[in-house]
């Protein structure tokens, strides 16, 4: 599905994420299960990633990039028309976690809050929802955060998914665009239901409720067909890129920055070869902060807006792909 309109009418107003400060290294899962910091290294690009404490829910991070966001965008929580958050790991079933970030950052008590679960893609997804309202007129100012506590569904027994996730959160507040051509340019998303048990919880849900049983059998931790998911990312994180170039007749000369999902620095090198866009025009962080999911793309941006090295008046391409499978892509003007 495809939003674009050449001139944006929605624009990113402000940036915020928070990074949980327990830091897991690959050394500390040197000694947790059968690997080594030289194979975590070459075979993903991630050397630490940030842990949550065991007080700590996913609103609590949400909100903390929430809070900042909103002071960056210099706009007060009761101006929010509507709050998008992100995430495969909420507080808990019900309710969603986006009711506990209303609460926390004094949004409206009437203010619409709902979440968003599509994994890795979920920032893309909720940037989608955020122009579409603000286009459609049903909001001025939307909140997407995405957030997830990886840390909560990961098997720490098992060497292959383990090593990879890390927690985080990170925020956009959206808002009309200004006129002068810069704002969200286009979204492109995407889902194949067809690779759901690539990346799936299989128990804890209506399908198999969690018992005794399932706790036993480890059912409530993520489950990763790894070289599947990673095959699939190359080859539809190039295609959404390449649409997110070609839909609005640009070349990939015009790209200054592509802010990718950060799963694996192989699956980025990949993108990179396929799309013809340099390698040196990727942000990177995955060495710090592992895969944060759908936090990914927003805590990247973030780095990057604030660090100076995204410019106003730069075409930037966000792309992602996440359980389900889902994924997709976004072109801004910043
Ligand atoms: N340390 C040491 N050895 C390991 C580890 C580890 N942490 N993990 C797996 N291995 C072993 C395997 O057991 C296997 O051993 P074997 O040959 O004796 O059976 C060997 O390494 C090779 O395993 P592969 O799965 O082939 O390793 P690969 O190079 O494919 O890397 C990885 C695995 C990193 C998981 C890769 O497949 C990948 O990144 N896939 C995509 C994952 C991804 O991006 N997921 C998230 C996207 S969606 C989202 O973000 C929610």
């Amino acid at each position: 599905m495809a939003s674009k309109a050449r001139l944006p009418v929605s624009k990113i107003l402000g940036m915020g994420h928070y990074l949980p400060s327990r830091i897991l290294t690959n050394f500390d899962f040197e000694k947790m299960v059968d690997t080594s910091d030289q194979w975590i290294v070459e075979r993903t690009g991630i050397r630490e990633r940030h842990i949550a404490a065991p007080e700590e829910a996913a609103s609590d991070l949400a909100a903390e990039a929430g809070r900042r966001a909103l002071a960056d965008a210099d706009l007060d929580p009761k101006e929010l028309d509507l709050i998008v958050v992100c995430t495969v790991t909420p507080d808990q079933p019900l309710p969603a976690t986006a009711m506990f970030v209303q609460r926390v950052i004094g949004a409206r008590s009437d203010c619409p809050a709902f979440d968003l679960v599509a994994a890795c893609a979920g920032f893309i997804y909720g940037l989608s929802v955020a122009d579409s309202f603000i286009r459609t007129e049903q909001a001025r100012c939307v909140l997407v955060v995405g957030v997830e506590m990886l840390s909560r569904i990961i098997d720490y027994e098992d060497r292959s998914t383990s090593v990879l996730f890390g927690d985080g959160a990170g925020a956009a507040v959206v808002g009309p665009a200004s006129g002068d051509g810069s704002g969200l340019v286009s979204t492109h998303i995407y889902a194949d239901g067809a690779m759901a048990e690539a990346l799936y919880i299989p128990a804890g849900g209506s399908r198999l409720p969690a018992s005794e049983q399932t706790v036993e059998e480890r059912l409530h931790y993520v489950r990763m067909t790894g070289q599947d998911v990673f095959k699939f990312a190359v080859k539809r994180l190039s295609s959404a890129t390449k649409t997110a170039i070609s839909s609005n007749g640009l070349s990939v000369r015009d790209i200054d920055w592509v802010i990718p999902h950060q799963a694996n620095l192989r699956i980025i090198d990949a993108v990179s070869q396929r799309s013809g866009i340099p390698r040196d025009r990727f942000y990177i962080n995955i060495e710090r902060v592992g895969n944060t999911s759908s936090a990914s793309i927003p805590i990247a941006l973030d780095e990057a807006v604030k660090a100076g090295t995204i410019e106003e008046g730069q075409n930037v391409i966000f792309c992602a792909l996440g359980g389900g499978i889902t994924w997709g892509s976004a072109l801004v003007r910043w």
